[in-house]
C-alpha cells in the first residue's frame, strides 16, 4: 500500500502522521481546510490541497487526481469545551465532513480507512484500564461526535465493504524529535503545552483545575501517550488492514497515569524552571481518571510504544515550545 490520502494533515497530529508516512515511502496527499492546521506544518514532500471536507465537488477532483489505497482521517474540530458550547457546528463538521468523505471514498471505490477517534468515546469509565470492549456513553458533544464517526463506518462496512480501523486516542502529548513540528493549538487548552508556556515565561502560572478527586494527590489522573508512537499505530493499522481485510477498534495510551501534580513536577525538572500553579475549580466534564488498556494494540497490531517515559514526552515538546514560543506563525 503507498498512496494514501491523510485528511487533516496540517493538525497537530496529522502532521506528524505525514512526516512519518513521507519518511517511510508512502506517497502522501493531504487535505486541510486550514481552519485550525497550519500550513508549515505540511510535509513539502506531500501534495497539499486546500478545502473542507464537507465540499463534495473539492474532495471529489482530490481523489479523481489520484489512486488511493487508503485514507487516514484527521479532519475534525476537537476541543472538548467549545463542542459543548456549539454541539450543531461539531456534528456539522465532524459527522458530515466524515459522511462526505465516505461518500467520495465509495464512489471512488477506495475500501481503507484509519480513523482518528477518542478516549472521549467511553465517558466516565466504570473502571480502569479502560478495555475497547467497554460501555460507550460520551459525556461530551465531541466524543458523542466522534462515537457518530464509528458507527458511520460500521454500518459502511456491511453496506459497502469498507473497512476501518478506528483509534481511541487517550491524552497525545509531546513533538517529533527535531523540534520543527509540534504541538500549536489557537487558543491551547491540553494541560503539557499550557504548563510549558508558563515555563517560557509566557503566561504567569497554571491553573490546576481541582485537587479534591479521588485520587492520592486530589488531582486528575491521565495517560499521556507520545504523538510519534501513536503515529506508529497508524502505520501498523494501515499494514493490518492490507493483510487483515477486517474493522477493528484499537485504544491507544501508554497504559500509565500521570496526576496534574505529577506533570507539573516532571516538567519543572525536565525544564528547570520553577513553573508557579495555582489552583482553580473542576473543569466541568472532567472524569478522575483515565487509563488505557492497550493489549489489544500491541497483540493484534504489534504495536511497541517506545518513548512512554513521561519526562521523555515532556522533553520533546519542551524542544519544540522552546524553539518555537509562538508556534508557526512567527518562527517559520
Ligand atoms: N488541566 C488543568 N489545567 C489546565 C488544563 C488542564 O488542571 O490548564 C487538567 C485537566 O483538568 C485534566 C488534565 O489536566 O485533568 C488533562 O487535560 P487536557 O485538557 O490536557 O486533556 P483532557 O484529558 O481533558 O482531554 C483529552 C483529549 C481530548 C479527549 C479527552 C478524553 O485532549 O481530545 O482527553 O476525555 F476528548
Amino acid at each position: 500500500m503507498k498512496s494514501v490520502l491523510v485528511a487533516g494533515g496540517a493538525g497537530y497530529i496529522g502532521s506528524h502522521a505525514v512526516h512519518q508516512l513521507v519518511e517511510r515511502g508512502y506517497e502522501v496527499a493531504v487535505v486541510d481546510n486550514l481552519k485550525t492546521g497550519r500550513l508549515a506544518a505540511v510535509h513539502p514532500k506531500s501534495i497539499f490541497y486546500e478545502g473542507d471536507l464537507r465540499n463534495r465537488n473539492f474532495l471529489t477532483q482530490v481523489f479523481s487526481r489520484h489512486r488511493f489505497d487508503a485514507v487516514i482521517h484527521f479532519a475534525a474540530s476537537s476541543v472538548v469545551g467549545e463542542s459543548m458550547k456549539m454541539p450543531l457546528e461539531y456534528f456539522d463538521n465532524n459527522v458530515y465532513g466524515t459522511q462526505v468523505l465516505l461518500e467520495v471514498m465509495r464512489d471512488a471505490e477506495v475500501k481503507k480507512i484509519v480513523f482518528s477517534s477518542t478516549a472521549a468515546t467511553y465517558g466516565e469509565p466504570e473502571k480502569v484500564p479502560i478495555t475497547e470492549d467497554m460501555p460507550t456513553n460520551p459525556t461530551n458533544a465531541y466524543g458523542e461526535t466522534k462515537l457518530a464517526m464509528e458507527k458511520m463506518m460500521k454500518w459502511a462496512d456491511v453496506a459497502y465493504g469498507l473497512k476501518y480501523v478506528a483509534l481511541r486516542y487517550f491524552n497525545v502529548a509531546g513533538a517529533r524529535n527535531g523540534g520543527d513540528l509540534g504541538e500549536a493549538h489557537e487558543p491551547e487548552t491540553h494541560l503539557i503545552p499550557l504548563v510549558l508556556k508558563v515555563a517560557l515565561g509566557k503566561t504567569p502560572a497554571i491553573t490546576v483545575f481541582g485537587r479534591d478527586y479521588p485520587t492520592p494527590d486530589g488531582t486528575c489522573i491521565r495517560d499521556y501517550i507520545h504523538v510519534e508512537d501513536l503515529i506508529d499505530a497508524h502505520v501498523l493499522a494501515l499494514e493490518y488492514l492490507n493483510s487483515s481485510g477486517t474493522s477493528n477498534t484499537f485504544n491507544l495510551g501508554s497504559s500509565q497515569g500521570f496526576s496534574v501534580e505529577e506533570i507539573l513536577s516532571a516538567a519543572r525538572k525536565v525544564t528547570g524552571h520553577s513553573i508557579p500553579a495555582q489552583l482553580g475549580p473542576r473543569r466541568a466534564g472532567d472524569p478522575a481518571r483515565l487509563i488505557a488498556g492497550s493489549e489489544k494494540a500491541q497483540k493484534v497490531l504489534g504495536w511497541k510504544p517506545s518513548r512512554t517515559s513521561i519526562e521523555r514526552i515532556i522533553s520533546d515538546a519542551w524542544r519544540w515550545h522552546s524553539r518555537h514560543p509562538d508556534g508557526y506563525t512567527a518562527s517559520i
